[in-house]
């Protein structure tokens, strides 16, 4: 959805979106848009028992003296509990109705609850919450095959006092959007065309906005050591990449955080092969270098001044005459050796080398890792919350404070010595499982083994990263999630 500002100067024609607090009743606008029509609106907010609640929505089309109008009235709620966060579930709600409004265009009026939310900052942040609630994935709809691409309303005019004001801000704010979307449509194509090359040319595209873009093929990584990487991805014919963006927007004497991705394209299970059913799901296990690829948009998008570096691991998990088999053994870039007892228990091997490259090459003064890594973090969290290991008392409290900040839901989990302990085993430094209980945690454990002390923070995103029911400002699908508390993870503590 394109959004644009404008002031205050009510259509006669078109869609015209206008929001209905639930003890204010009629704004100044929609009292004139009333007049107009001889009392239609507050007819149909009577006739429909329209509160006013949040969610709540009603057409009126075509009314009597504004026939060329179709008025759209959405529920704000009360007017006294609104920010910047409701303020995006209420333009996510604009946005879900608009997706089944026929029409091109539609306006918007953002004055209801007069001086405050009239205010510029909220106007942008309704056009935030519209534009995340209207994506859809539609790529692979044709018209000839049946359901076409939706041709709901695809721009979206938001009149406030203040129109410049609410321009400048939603300038960052949709470029936080632009990310959150990079890596919903990363999450959503299928493993066919999402090969790890065709991930690592979806990086390059990011030079454009002047992040430095550099790949590494199988050969360079051989030459690094990276041999748990590439052992997963050697029962694939396609070839395993890592990726490595760096933003430097910060200048030479800023902090560097390091955001680092698990990017596999496609998870089998190789050898220790998964089940079928539900098997569709693993073109999402590249969700946490969605999400890095999505921060490094934003990050970019919005100019952050602030020094970024974003690295993923890109293989594809294949059974193969050419796979690893359960009891190989082999030497990560670190020099520690790993027995892998299960071939599906791969994530962890390609971050253990993607974190310990990150670290060696950048000396980063904190790594964030993102991963769908385990089923047991949803056993844990369910599908609700996404799960943070961390090292670092104060990496853990300013990343839950980000992820607050933007309503994104991530519940701390412990480390403890005695989990580390599980995943010893007498033929290698370690193994790349655990016993049966604290799947999640284990995992955890074992790429703590990889940070060499770096600050560090994990987050399982396994259970968040797709959603098959909607969300307050998603549709069902790929999530995007975390994109936005990177983002805001950044402006806090980041910025110079
Ligand atoms: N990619 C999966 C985890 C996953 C499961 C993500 C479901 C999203 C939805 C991961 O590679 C995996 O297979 N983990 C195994 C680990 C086990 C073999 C120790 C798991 O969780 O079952
Ligand atoms: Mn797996
Ligand atoms: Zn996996």
């Amino acid at each position: 959805m394109r959004i644009s500002f404008a002031e205050l100067k009510l259509p006669t024609s078109g869609v015209l979106v206008l929001l209905v607090d639930a003890e204010v009743r009629l704004s100044v606008s929609a009292k004139a848009v009333d007049k107009a029509t001889k009392g239609a609106l507050a007819r149909a907010l009577d006739a429909a028992k329209f509160a006013g609640k949040k969610g709540e929505s009603l057409s009126v089309i075509a009314p009597q003296g504004r026939e060329k109008l179709t008025v759209l009235l959405v529920g704000a709620g009360k007017a006294k509990d609104l920010d910047c966060l409701r303020a995006q579930e209420i333009g996510a709600q604009v946005g879900k109705a608009l997706n089944a409004v026929s029409g091109s265009s539609a306006t918007l009026v953002s004055e209801m609850f007069g001086a405050r939310a009239g205010g510029p900052e909220l106007a942008a942040n309704l056009a935030l919450g519209a534009r995340l609630r209207s994506y859809s994935y539609d790529k692979y709809l044709t018209k000839s095959g049946g359901r076409a691409r939706s041709d709901g309303i695809d721009r979206l005019q938001v009149m406030v006092k203040g129109a410049r004001d609410a321009r400048r801000r939603y300038g960052v704010l949709g470029a936080v959007a632009d990310g959150v979307d990079v890596a919903r449509d990363l999450v959503s194509e299928p493993s066919n065309v999402k090969s790890p090359k065709w991930m690592a040319a979806q990086c390059r595209k990011l030079t454009k906005l002047g992040v430095k873009v550099e790949v590494l093929g199988e050969a360079q990584m051989r030459k690094l050591g990276m041999n748990a990487l590439l052992a997963v991805g050697q029962g694939s014919v396609r070839e395993s990449q890592l990726v490595i963006m760096r933003w430097n927007g910060g200048g030479k004497d800023a902090k560097t955080v390091s955001f680092i991705g698990k990017g596999v394209t496609f998870d089998t299970g190789g050898i220790s092969i998964k089940p079928a059913g539900g098997m569709e799901d693993m073109i999402w296990d590249m969700g946490g270098a969605g999400t890095v690829i999505g921060a490094m948009r934003a990050i970019a998008g919005r100019k952050a001044k602030a020094n970024v570096i974003g690295v993923v691991g890109l293989v594809e998990n294949m059974p193969d005459g050419n796979a690893q088999r359960p009891g190989d053994i082999v030497t990560t870039m670190s020099g520690q050796t790993v027995e892998v007892i299960n071939t599906d228990a791969e994530g962890r091997l390609v971050l253990a080398d993607a974190l310990w490259y990150t670290q060696k090459r950048f000396k980063p003064d904190a790594m964030i890792d993102f991963a769908t890594l385990t089923g047991a973090i949803m056993v844990a969290l369910g599908r609700e919350y996404a799960g943070l290991y961390a090292s670092d008392e104060e990496l853990a409290k300013n990343f839950v404070a980000a992820s607050q900040d933007v309503g994104e839901k991530v519940w701390r989990m412990p480390l403890d010595e005695a989990y580390d302990l599980q995943i010893n085993t007498p033929r290698a430094d370690m193994k790349n499982v655990g016993p049966r209980w604290g799947g999640s945690i284990t995992a955890a454990q074992f790429l703590q083994r990889y940070t060499n002390g770096v600050p560090w923070a994990h987050i399982d995103i396994a259970g968040v990263a797709w959603s098959d029911k909607e969300q307050p400002l998603m549709a069902r699908g790929a999530t995007g999630f975390a994109v936005r508390t990177l983002d805001q993870f950044v402006r806090n503590h980041y910025e110079t």
